[in-house]
This record gives structure tokens, sequence and C-alpha cells, in this order.
């Protein structure tokens, strides 16, 4: 793919010795869904599969994208004109981050020709959108020289993901790409992003993505709402409890003030919140005492938590799910990302591979009437510039 966004780079803006190339990943999550605005402890990992930019300033203020995977040629624009939440196209994510680091005093100086690339499937919840957001931190910081970390680059990604293209997501996504390690998950408190890489090298193991190949769109979704019925369980609680967010409580302190939250609906989000991050610290330190057969275990329990409590499962993704945990050999299968659509992740015992495939495939195909996708992955790194 690198070579392949190179050359388009050079066939549309001709050769240049100036062109620089970049990769940021895209990520799967283990365990820990929507605690991640909730105060709460998520546990991601990059993978493999990413996004790639060739780029090279140009000497006026005209920004030219071109992207591999979606038609529709050049977009020429300028630096002058960024419009916060009133941009629709898949530029409005780079040009959001470029718009999100102005804001932070750092302002680009002349404009940028890019070609942007990936191979993470579209609308699978491998967040896309966060490696391209990434992306776009590394490359701005490599050729306008800011001073920038990879976490103050997941944190603009975020800001910029908020602000400029609505999505009120948490940090977990921009995070996993922005500080991707091979071989290792990324344990992290999103409360005050403390975090701890941990090993996951499975053994006789393979770790699958499923892809529901049904599209799903989080912006103007469900997703904002959710959030919303979280902060108005956390205005309910607060009354009753001083607590910052609703992952501060520990279920047994949720269960003595959950009364005070008067919406049956907040309530069963708030549930689903404070037991994830649960599920969560205690999926990690089972992994460090080695006992994977009680981390697919919590997995499990997470997507009946994310499809029952939190309602952003969908027919699709429960088929997947729930016909995996009837394979021998499966030691746990959930839902991964957003939701609504999307992919599920699966621990499967090597020897299970092709039974899981075949089983699984066979039953969605009979039970949707189109075809599912498999991805084996394992941890990949964050970042790079070439
Ligand atoms: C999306 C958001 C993340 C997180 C997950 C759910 O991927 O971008 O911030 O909330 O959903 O865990």
């Amino acid at each position: 793919m690198i070579e392949t966004v190179r050359n388009i780079f050079i066939e549309l803006y001709g050769d240049r010795e100036d062109i620089r190339t970049y990769f940021a990943p895209g990520r799967v999550n283990l365990i820990g869904e929507h605690t991640d605005y909730n105060g709460g402890h998520v546990f991601p990992c990059a993978i493999s599969f990413g996004t790639y930019a060739a780029a090279a300033k140009r000497s006026d203020r005209k920004l030219r994208f071109y992207s591999v995977n979606i038609k529709g040629g050049v977009t020429e624009c300028s630096l002058d004109d960024f419009r916060p939440l009133d941009d629709k196209s898949w530029t409005a994510y780079p040009k959001g981050v470029m718009w999100a680091m102005a804001e932070r005093g750092m302002k680009m100086d002349c404009g940028l020709d890019v070609v942007i690339g990936g191979d993470i499937p579209a609308g699978a919840g491998l967040s896309s959108s966060a490696s391209l957001e990434v992306l776009t931190g590394v490359m701005l910081r490599d050729l306008y020289g800011f001073e920038l970390s990879n976490q103050d680059i997941a944190l603009i990604g975020q800001y910029s993901e908020n602000n400029y293209n609505g999505l009120k997501c948490g940090i977990m996504d921009q995070f996993a790409s922005a500080m991707g390690k091979k071989d290792h998950a990324i344990f992290l408190d999103t409360s005050d992003l403390d975090f701890q890489y941990v090993p996951f090298v499975l053994k006789d193991e393979v770790l699958i993505i499923t892809n529901t190949n049904k599209k799903h769109s989080l912006t103007n979704s469900a997703y904002n709402d959710r959030r919303r019925e979280c902060g108005e369980a956390l205005e309910d609680l607060k009354k009753a409890v001083s607590i910052d967010s609703l992952c501060d409580l520990s279920p047994e302190e949720f269960r003595k003030h959950s009364g005070a939250i008067s919406d049956p609906v907040c309530l069963r989000r708030a549930h689903h919140a404070v037991y994830e991050n649960q599920r969560t610290l205690d999926g990690v330190e089972a992994l460090e005492k080695g006992d994977l057969e009680a981390f697919g275990k919590l997995m499990n329990e997470s997507h009946v938590s994310l499809r029952d409590d939190y309602e952003v499962s969908c027919e699709e993704l429960d088929i997947l799910a729930e016909t995996a945990w009837k394979i021998p050999g499966v030691i746990g299968s959930r839902m991964t990302g957003g939701g609504f659509g999307g992919c599920t992740v699966s621990i499967v015992k090597k020897e299970y591979e092709d039974i899981f495939c075949r089983t699984v495939g066979e039953t969605y195909l009979e039970k949707v009437g189109y075809d599912c996708t498999f991805y084996v992955v394992s941890p990949g790194s964050g970042p790079e510039v070439f």
C-alpha cells in the first residue's frame, strides 16, 4: 500500500524529492467497550491494517487530497477554509486535525498535496477514522515541525472528531492507533490516561476478527445518545454519591446507589459501564495470571451486556457471537468497537480455526443472506514515518 500511495502521488502531482510517507494503524478492542467516555478502562491493541499517506508541502495555501479507496478524484480546498460540523466528506478527518492543531496554535504556514490509502475494511468499526486522524497528526508533525508526542496526537484526533466531525467519541481509538506496540495490548485508564502495555501473544490460539459486512456509521447515530444517557445517569448519581464519572463506582457501590437513577434506560446504560469497567480490570488480571479461559468468559459477558443493557449490538453481531459461543475451541467472542454493525473479536484455539470459520461463515450466510469476512490478526505497532 505504501508503494501504491507513493506511485499515485507521483502520477497525480508529479515526482518530487521531498515526498514523505506515513502509516497509522487501526485497532481492535479486546474488552472495555463504551467505558472510555465514562472514565473507565479499555484494553485495545493496534492492528496491522491501517492508513497510509504520501505527502509533500506546497508553496501556496492550497490543500489537495486524493483517496485511493474513495472515488472522487482530487479534492482541492484552502488552508483558510475549515467548516467545523459542516463538512461531510472524508477529507473532513484530515482537515479536522489541521483545524484542531491550528486551534492550539500550530498553524500550517503553507498547503499540502497528499494521497491517502488504507487497508482497513470500510465501516468495519476498526477505527479507520481514528487511524486517519493519527496519520494526519504524524504527517503534520513531521512536515511542519510541530512539537507533539504521540499521546498529544491522539488527544488532538479525539478533539477534532468531537468538534469538527461531531462524534462525541472517547479517547480509545486514537490512543490505540497512536500508542500501539507490537505484541502488546494497551491497558488504559481513560480517567487520567495512565496506561500499561500488556504482552498479548497467543501461543495455541488465534485472534480472529469477523466482519459482519454490515456498514455502520457512528456519526449522528445512537452513539451520541448513549453518551447523553450515561451523562444523565451520572447527574442523578451525583445527588447520592460524590463521583466524577460512572466508572468511579465499583459494582458494589453502584448497587448501593443505583436507585438514584430515575430513568430505567439510563440505569441500564450505567449498569453496563460500571460492570464493563470491572470486567476489563478482571480480564487484565486474568491475562496476567495466564488465565485465558477467564478472559474469554469475560469477553462473552461483555457481549451480553452490550446487547442487553447498552443495546449497541445488532442481529448480525449477535449471530456471529452466539454462533461462536457454541463452537468448541472458542475461548471468547464479542462485538468490538462502537457497535450497530462492524466486527466481532474472538479468541479461538488454533486447531479449531477452520471449524470456526466454516461454522460461523455458513450460519451467517444462511441467516443473514450474505457473507461475513474473517481476519486473523495480532497486536501491531503504532504510527510510522518511512
Ligand atoms: C467508538 C468510539 C470509542 C469508544 C468505542 C466503544 O469506537 O470511537 O471512543 O467509545 O466506540 O467502546
